[in-house]
């Protein structure tokens, strides 16, 4: 028999905007299952959850990580109502006390190392959509589900297009752009699972104090994970293959 509570998984929930995101879908009813690479971060995250939240093994660049996950939550749970794709990485050879400006110039197209692009891209964009393909057939199985992708408004091509936009030289083809294919991802889930009626959406949390950013960030994580849990609580008429922050929609 399926589990009586409406079951959420969120990628990369030991931390960050991530366990935000876990507590507020545990605090509204739901069995939160907090993904985690490492079992023991997830375990210890989970219990500093209020209501029903479970750690569970799940390494976004591991396909038998990511396919025990799914044998467990159907054989746990047999149910899976939310899914938010939000574990990510913004680079692997960020040295000690390189700026944001620096860091920025040794990941231009001229000179981009392809392991760095290839590893955070492996974790980003082809993270999500690994887990979504193990996870569809489930979220298909419920009364009515979500996906929200957890991207950043330094992906938006519309915005970084403008030459009066300040961080445009940060649009390199590392993070930010990595996020741009997260939102075609997007994208391409919200057509395909239109007749499914299940809603997919990408979300920006804006500039959170995480460990991403050295917690250089000027938002609090309740701040960071508000969008993205108001997706995933969206009903049958909520929208779909939309891009927003709290403030409102975003451009591509
Ligand atoms: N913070 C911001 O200002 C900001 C702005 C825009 C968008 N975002 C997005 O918000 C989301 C959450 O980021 P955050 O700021 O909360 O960063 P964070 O605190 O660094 O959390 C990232 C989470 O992703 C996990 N993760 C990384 N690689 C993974 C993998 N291969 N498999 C599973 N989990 C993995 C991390 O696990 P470990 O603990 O094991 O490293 C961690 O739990 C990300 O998608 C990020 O791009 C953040």
């Amino acid at each position: 028999m399926a589990h009586d509570k409406p079951v959420a998984l969120v990628t990369g929930a030991n931390q960050g905007i991530g366990l935000q995101i876990a507590k507020e879908l545990a605090s509204k009813g739901f069995t939160a299952l907090v993904g985690s690479r490492n079992l023991a971060r997830g375990e210890a995250a989970a219990a500093e959850i209020e209501g029903d939240a479970r750690a569970i093994q799940l390494d976004v660049t591991d396909r038998a990580s990511i396919a025990a996950a799914a044998e467990h939550i159907r054989s746990a749970f047999g149910r899976l109502d939310v899914l938010v794709n939000n574990a990510a990485i913004s680079n692997t050879s960020w040295e000690a006390g390189m700026s944001l400006e620096d860091y920025a110039r040794t990941t231009r197209p001229s000179v981009v190392s392809f392991d760095e692009m290839r590893a955070v891209w492996e974790t980003n964009v082809f993270g999500p959509l690994a887990v979504y393909q193990a996870m569809v057939p489930m979220l298909r199985e419920a009364p009515h589900a979500n996906i929200v992708n957890v991207s950043s408004g330094a992906g938006s091509l519309m915005l970084n297009a403008d030459p009066a936009n300040s961080h445009r030289p940060m649009y390199t083809p590392v993070y930010a752009a990595s996020k741009t294919g997260l939102n075609a991802m997007t994208l391409a889930m919200a057509v395909e699972l239109e007749e499914d009626g299940i809603k997919v959406n990408a979300v920006s949390p804006g500039f959170t104090r995480t460990n991403l950013n050295k917690y250089s960030g000027t938002e609090t994580v309740e701040e960071g994970a508000r969008e993205a849990v108001r997706l995933a609580l969206i009903g049958p008429d909520g929208p779909t293959g939309t891009f927003s922050h709290t403030n409102g929609l975003l451009p591509w």
